[in-house]
Formats: C-alpha cells, structure tokens, sequence
C-alpha cells in the first residue's frame, strides 16, 4: 500500500490515472455497501465468569474444512495479505479483537459467531454472520467488503465457528472433532433453530442463551465522573500510548509492515467503525490497553483518551454523498466527533471532520 502512495506522489500523470480509479472504487462500493452497523448492546462484566475456551490452532484437523479454518485465522491476523482494494487501511482484524478474536471481552469471534443471523428492528432486516464481518471491512477496515459467499466470508466464518463449537464441545463434554459444515451453512451464523448444534449443547443451552455468551463483546464501563476532555486525552495519550503507537497516532512501519497499528489519519479505520465512538473506544482501551498491560488506567483516563483520538481526522464515513451534516444527522446521534469542527489536525487538514 505504501509504495503506491509513493508512486502517486511520484508522478503526475500517475495521479489522474488513480484519480479515475479512485472513483470507479467509490461507485462500486456505494452499490454493496452494508447500511448501518448496529452498535453492540455492550453490558457491564459480570464478576467471575468463566468463558469459553476454544481449543488450541493445532487441533484444527486436516483436510477441505481444515483449510478454511486455517485461511479464516491467516486473514483474521494478517488482513493486510489480501490483495486487492479489500483493506484500505493499515490494520488487520486482530488490532482491535485481542488474541486473534480469540480473548473474552474483546469482542471474540466464538461469542459473536452464535449471535448471528440477527434481527434488526430499526429495518426490519436480519444480518447474517458474513453481513457482519463485510461491516467491518467497510468500516473498520475502510475496504471494499468481500462479496457474499466469497472464499474470504466463508474462511472467516469457519474460523469462527470452529473456535466457538469447539469451546462448547469442550465445555460440554462432547468429544470428537468440530462437526463440518457446507460453506451456505456456515456464512449465515449459528443463532437459528435449525443450526446443527450436538444434543448435549442444544440440552444445556438455548439458542438465545448461546446468542449471549459470557465475555461476548467489549464490556462497558462506568460513566465519566466529568465529561470526557480530549484535552486531558492528550496528557494521558504522551503518557501511556505514544511510546507504541506515536506522536501522530501513526503506528509503526517497518519495512512496510506495521506492527503498530495506527489510530487515526489516513491509515486508521474510518468514520464509520465502530471504534470511532468516544464510548466503544473507552470500553477497549480501559480493558486492553496500554497492550498487554490493560487496567492501568482510571476510568476517567479511558474516556479521556478515547476522546483525544477520535477528536481526529481519519478516513471518510463510506456512506457519505457530499453532505456532512446529512450524514451526521442520520448516522452519527452518538458520542463522537463526526463534522465536528477540528481542534487536533492532523495531516494538515484544517476543515471540519469528515469533509
Ligand atoms: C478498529 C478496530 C476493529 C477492527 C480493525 C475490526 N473490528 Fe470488528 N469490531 C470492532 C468493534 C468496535 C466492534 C463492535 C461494534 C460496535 O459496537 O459497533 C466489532 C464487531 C465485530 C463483530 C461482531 C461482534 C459481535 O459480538 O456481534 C465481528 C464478527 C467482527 N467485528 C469481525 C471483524 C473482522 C472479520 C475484522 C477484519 C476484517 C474486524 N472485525 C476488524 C472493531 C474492529
Ligand atoms: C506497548 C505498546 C502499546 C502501548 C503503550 C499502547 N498500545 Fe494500543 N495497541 C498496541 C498493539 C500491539 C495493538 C494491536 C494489538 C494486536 O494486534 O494484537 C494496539 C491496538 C490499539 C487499538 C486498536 C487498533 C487501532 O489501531 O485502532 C487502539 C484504539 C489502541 N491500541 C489504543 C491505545 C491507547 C489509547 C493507548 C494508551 C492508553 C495504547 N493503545 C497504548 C500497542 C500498544
């Protein structure tokens, strides 16, 4: 990705060239585009719960299934490998759920994998599982999204699926290995009547208990005592984050790979993730951050910290049709900074957010 911006700035010419595939891009994704992400019932952590384990990446057998297990964890933790326009950031799924999606609490994969296909009221729509995920490469990821039964959709779907069927396998003593699914079965979720689920699971658990298991999502945390200052974000963010992710929020590239990952700019997840809200972000960073060292700060410096990097410039909410403040009415009725007026620049843009 970098040497093409490089090229870009290289040559002129170069850069109309671009600039028409740039918008070729922009039409293809306005047709498949996900609408609106629903935001996660995040719920406080319940003390002394025990979650699920899935078993260990060596047990995943060998064979047709096997193979899409293994190519869904490859994409999930190296998301920059995809060729193409599929990512358009700097970031991999695993930067922001912890462990390879594996980690309770940091939105893992074999909790969310039984919460889909999900109803949403507001359209009167059900998400499929693979509907999920294309979210995230259109948000999260600023990318064009895999289509609908893609090697891609269907690989991330098996990983998941085999982390959490073989954590409920374990956890009720069914022995054997993780059942294998078509890839129609597997890209639609496992909340549904007629998943095939083994007897003992389906007599422990319903299908809506199966929808909620315990450490599924970032769990909330407590309301700020004072409103949330990205002022004092900024005193936190010298304190414990620059030293990884840099006096700018860009990350870490070295020899073109990240192994920091950016928190806004250009090479971070856009205004439409998730991540972007002032209240998400808080959640993750109180639990996971500083990396491997979570819990080291105070609630009030979670939230703090989480304003000073949303009050940034990134990538553009995809859904935008050159109306900031339409989109911001429609989308954004929560706590973030979308079309808000700049007070950190970034890359030099001095206009407002998301223009
Ligand atoms: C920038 C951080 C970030 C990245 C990168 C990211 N996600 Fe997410 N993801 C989130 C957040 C935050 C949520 C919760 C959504 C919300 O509440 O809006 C989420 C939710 C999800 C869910 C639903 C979880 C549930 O319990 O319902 C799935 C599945 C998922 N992401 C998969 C992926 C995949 C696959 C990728 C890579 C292609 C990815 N994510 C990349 C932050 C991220
Ligand atoms: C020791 C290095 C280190 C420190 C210090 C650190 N982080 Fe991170 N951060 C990481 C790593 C590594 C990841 C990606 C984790 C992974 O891939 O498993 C990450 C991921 C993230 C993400 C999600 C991915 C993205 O790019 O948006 C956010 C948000 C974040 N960190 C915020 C913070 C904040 C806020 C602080 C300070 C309170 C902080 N980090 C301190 C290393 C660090």
């Amino acid at each position: 990705m970098n040497f093409l911006k490089k090229a870009l700035v290289a040559s002129a010419w170069l850069t109309v060239v671009f600039a028409a595939l740039f918008s070729y891009v922009t039409l293809a994704q306005a047709t498949e585009l996900q609408d609106e992400q629903a935001e996660l019932v995040s719920v406080p952590k319940e003390a002394a719960r025990e979650y699920l384990q899935p078993r260990s990446l060596a047990a995943i057998p060998e064979g047709e299934f096997g193979d899409k297990v293994r190519l869904g964890y490859k994409i999930f933790v190296d998301t920059q490998g995809l060729t193409g326009n599929q990512v358009g950031n700097e970031l991999n799924c695993s930067n922001c759920h912890m462990n390879a999606g594996q980690q309770a609490n940091a939105s893992p994969l074999w909790a969310a994998y039984f919460a889909y296909p999900a109803y949403r009221k507001k359209n009167d729509k059900v998400n499929t599982y693979e509907e999920r995920l294309q979210g995230c490469f259109t948000y999260s990821m600023n990318g064009i999204a895999p289509a609908k039964g893609s090697p891609e959709l269907v690989a991330l779907s098996a990983y998941s699926y085999w982390l959490g069927m073989s954590g409920l396998m374990d956890k009720y003593q069914v022995a054997g290995a993780v059942p294998e699914l078509s890839d129609e079965e597997l890209v639609k979720g496992g909340k549904r009547a007629d998943f095939p689920v083994p007897e003992a699971i389906q007599k422990a658990l319903t299908v809506d208990q199966r929808a909620k298991l315990p450490g599924k999502g970032f769990p909330a945390i407590d309301k700020p005592k004072l409103a949330y200052s990205p002022q004092r974000g900024k005193t936190v963010y010298g304190a414990h984050c620059q030293s990884c992710h840099g006096d700018n929020g860009q990350g870490l590239e070295i020899a073109g790979v990240y192994s920091l990952p950016p928190l806004w700019g250009e090479n971070s997840f856009n205004w439409g993730a998730g991540m972007h809200r002032v209240n998400t972000a808080a959640y993750f960073i109180y639990e996971n951050m500083p990396f491997a060292k979570g819990f080291q700060l105070s609630n009030q410096e979670a939230w703090d910290v989480a304003a000073y990097i949303n009050d940034h410039q990134r990538p553009q909410d995809p859904r935008f049709k050159g109306d900031v403040q339409g989109l911001k009415d429609r989308y954004h009725k929560h706590q973030g900074y979308y079309g808000e007026q700049v007070s950190a620049t970034v890359l030099g843009v001095e206009k407002p957010k998301g223009n």
